[in-house]
């Protein structure tokens, strides 16, 4: 086992200087918090960001040292970097527009530039510490583009990425111009992690929208390799929080705290200034509540913690001063002399101070108008050890879908939110105790380091399932293998399919005609004695007569029912009723007609109905219709209905590709047989080759065939070389 390799934006610490010496205290954010408990295990290394500009080679040298024996690495920014990629396609690019804040958006290509850049500088910071059996694990948005460049260089290491903010769905997606390069950049890692399913299914569809490659229940078929999308929700290191808030420390500062406060029901809310958080938002809630029930004027107040956060972005520097001028309204309004509505602190707390606030708070009021998951609302139920509290929980964090005893609420309703907040002051305790003892369970049981175990055990689940569907692909050595099988072979068969395995797909079928590469390539087969060629397909006998004709191969059509031997005509291999076909083409029509892009296709033995031109979801969703009714259809009928590659095919059972071949191959034995395909109706292919007959299956899936190849243009380079000794 190697070790892992975390790599995120930010270093789980800061670096503070005092007085010539310079000490590391743990960097907020839920990010560096959460995996701050687990990095310092093994042999394992964090490499980040130190968060500030350093230029003197020897504080550099001193730094890194120091991070060293913490077991971190720093990537030392400079200004620029820090203003074009940091502040600029980070925080004024990514960050709004996958927390939907699109009017925020900036599009700047010199921030692209250089996200791009330090992407790169990242990389070569792990290759120059990455072993090949090490873990990489990439951490969020700011390092999107680092998975594939990680791939590049280390094509077989394990890289997972998980992405601690929202992903937006497509509609926000496809407005950022290098969309494209970003899904390509996180499709780079094995397994790609998400707080919530919402996250995922939109990155899902974006990768199928945008980047065009399919998924099927979370996992994404790229060219050569499968990769994982799923919902790891982060836990928090709950034992911390719950034995610091029950520390001598803590309990010091709740004392004094009290004092300075009185007796007084407390609202916490903890966030970086942050125009996700809904922090005015909320101080309007809390002034509206004020309002309408005087009868808690003197007798509550609100401890507002706001950290500091990112204050060269235009848009935070905005809301700094929002926020100032709407706590100062609340308490030049409402205030007395001994009455402060809204404690605000505009700076971050230590541990033991940050317990004292939630053990000693009556609510906690956690309102972001949208965040990815959201830990200080954990946080804070994880320390209320005597379980007393209530939590107002804003609908749109990810962690609300795993605390629905929260109360929860939709940040943007004042209303519901002051309706809330009187719900809160006036829970029954027994009530507050209830909601908590289970949000604590659960917290307890989906910690932090459960957290990690799951999301690395699927790792491992990955990879070897990997392993296992490249354990056949055809490498050097079996190309080797099987060109010397060829030379020897007096008497060959080779049974080649079509689309897919010779031509690549087109948005129109009848545009998949053989380009004059291919035709030389079979004729050059074609022409050696020894060789039996068979073009063994779906299609139709016109097209392919009208393609392939002059060659003079041996063609199957439409899976068997007509076949042709060079030189003759073509004969109907398998008898053949079509009453059945006027009701199902009705049917069919129906969804044409709903379907803008759709089509029929007309065989001797099957309909097809054909998708790839519609709307993407649309087109799965208006074929999931058709399936099903044509399912039914089906039954009474002895027929058979078959998914394909954008197309649902209706047709009789007794048809297929390995009835064909078997009655090709019935009079003689070959020294050499062969058979090459893409899908499913190759594999009855397949499965009636004869034992030493070597087959080939294209793409990276499960399949009866012996052996796996890449794409239909590595299937034509096997044939050229084989070709090559005829
Ligand atoms: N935090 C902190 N010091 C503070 C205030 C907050 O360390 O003074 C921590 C807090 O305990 C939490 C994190 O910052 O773990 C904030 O994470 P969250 O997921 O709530 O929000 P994010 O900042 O990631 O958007
Ligand atoms: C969120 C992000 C982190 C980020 C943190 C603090 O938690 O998910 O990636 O580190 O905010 O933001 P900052 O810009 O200060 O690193």
């Amino acid at each position: 086992m190697g070790k892992t390799i975390i790599v995120s934006n930010r270093l789980p610490v800061k670096i503070e200087m005092n007085e010539g010496q310079t000490t590391f205290t743990p960097s907020a954010g839920g990010l560096a918090t959460g995996l701050g408990s687990i990095y310092k295990e093994g042999q394992n290394i964090w490499i980040g960001w130190p968060g500030m500009y350093l230029d003197d080679p020897e504080m550099r040298a001193e730094i890194m040292m120091g991070l060293n024996e913490e077991k971190m690495a720093p990537v030392f920014l400079t200004q620029e970097e820090i203003e074009d990629y940091y502040e600029g396609f980070s925080n004024e690019t990514l960050w709004p527009a996958f927390h939907y804040f699109t009017q925020y958006i900036t599009y700047n290509n010199k921030f692209w530039e250089a996200y791009k850049k330090v992407n790169e500088k990242f990389c070569e910071a792990i290759l120059k510490r990455a072993q090949p059996d090490d873990t990489i694990w990439v951490h969020d948005y700011q390092l999107l583009l680092l998975p594939q460049m990680l791939r590049e260089k280390l094509p077989n290491a394990a890289i997972a990425f998980f992405q601690h903010i929202p992903f937006p769905s497509y509609e926000v997606m496809r407005m950022i111009p290098w969309r494209k390069e970003l899904l390509t950049g996180m499709i780079g890692a094995d397994l790609i992690g998400f707080h919530t399913y919402d996250d995922m299914r939109h990155f899902l569809s974006g990768v199928g929208r945008i980047v065009g490659l399919p998924s099927e229940s979370g996992y994404i078929q790229a060219d050569n390799r499968i990769i994982n999308v799923d919902s790891f929700p982060m836990g928090i290191d709950y034992d911390k929080y719950s034995e610091s808030a029950k520390s001598p420390a803590t309990l010091d500062h709740i004392e004094s705290f009290k004092q300075s406060l009185g007796d007084q029901k407390l609202v916490l809310t903890i966030d970086r200034l942050d125009y996700s958080k809904g922090i005015p938002q909320r101080i309007i809630a809390f002034e509206e509540f004020l309002e309408r029930y005087p009868e808690y004027h003197e007798g509550a107040s609100l401890i507002m913690i706001v950290v500091p956060s990112r204050d060269n972005v235009p848009e935070y520097k905005k809301l700094k001063e929002e926020v100032d001028e709407l706590v100062g309204r609340v308490n030049g309004h409402f205030g007395t002399l001994n009455w402060t509505p809204i404690h605000y602190f505009y700076r971050s707390f230590p541990l033991e101070e940050l317990s004292a606030f939630y053990r000693m708070s009556d609510i906690a009021l956690i309102t972001p108008l949208r965040d990815g998951m959201n830990l200080v609302c954990k946080e804070f139920v994880a320390s209320k050890i005597d379980q007393k509290g209530v939590l107002i929980l804003s609908e749109m964090a990810g962690a609300s879908k795993e605390l629905s005893d929260a109360i929860l609420v939709n940040p943007n309703d004042s209303e519901e939110m002051v309706n809330a907040l009187y719900r809160a002051f006036t829970m029954p305790e027994e009530e507050q105790i209830h909601h908590n003892q289970i949000m604590q369970r659960s917290l307890k049981r989906y910690d932090v380091f459960q957290w990690v175990k799951v999301f690395m055990d699927r790792l491992d689940k990955v990879k070897e399932k990997q392993a296992d569907l490249t354990s056949k692909a055809i490498d050097d050595r079996l190309i080797e293998k099987i060109k010397s099988q060829y030379d020897v072979a007096g008497s060959r068969v080779l049974f080649l399919d079509y689309d897919g395995t010779l031509v690549g797909f087109h948005n129109d079928p009848q545009k998949a005609a053989p380009n004059a590469e291919l035709i030389d390539l079979l004729n050059v087969l074609k022409r050696d004695e020894n060789n039996r060629i068979i073009i063994i397909s779906g299609r139709d006998r016109d097209t392919l007569e009208s393609w392939l004709g002059e060659i003079e191969v041996e063609m199957v059509a439409e899976h068997g029912v007509w076949m042709k031997s060079p030189g003759e005509d073509w004969e109907l291999a398998a008898d053949f009723d079509a009453s059945w076909k006027d009701e199902i083409r009705e049917i069919m029509e129906y969804y044409v007609q709903r379907t803008p892009g759709a089509f029929i296709e007309e065989k001797h033995h099957s309909l097809v109905w054909h998708y790839r031109k519609v709307e993407s979801g649309l087109g799965d969703l208006r074929m999931r219709e058709l399936f099903s009714h044509l399912k039914y259809m089906a039954r009474g009928q002895n027929l058979q209905v078959l998914e394909g590659n954008k197309v649902l095919e209706i047709k009789r059972p007794d048809i297929n590709k390995g009835r064909a071949a078997m009655r090709l191959l019935r009079d003689k034995k070959y020294d050499f047989s062969l058979a090459i395909g893409d899908d499913w109706t190759d594999e009855d292919t397949f499965k009636v080759m004869p034992d030493e007959a070597i087959s080939i299956r294209v793409g990276y899936t499960y399949t009866n065939a012996n052996y796996n190849i890449k794409s239909y243009e590595e299937v034509r380079e096997l044939l050229k070389l084989l070709g090559s000794s005829s």
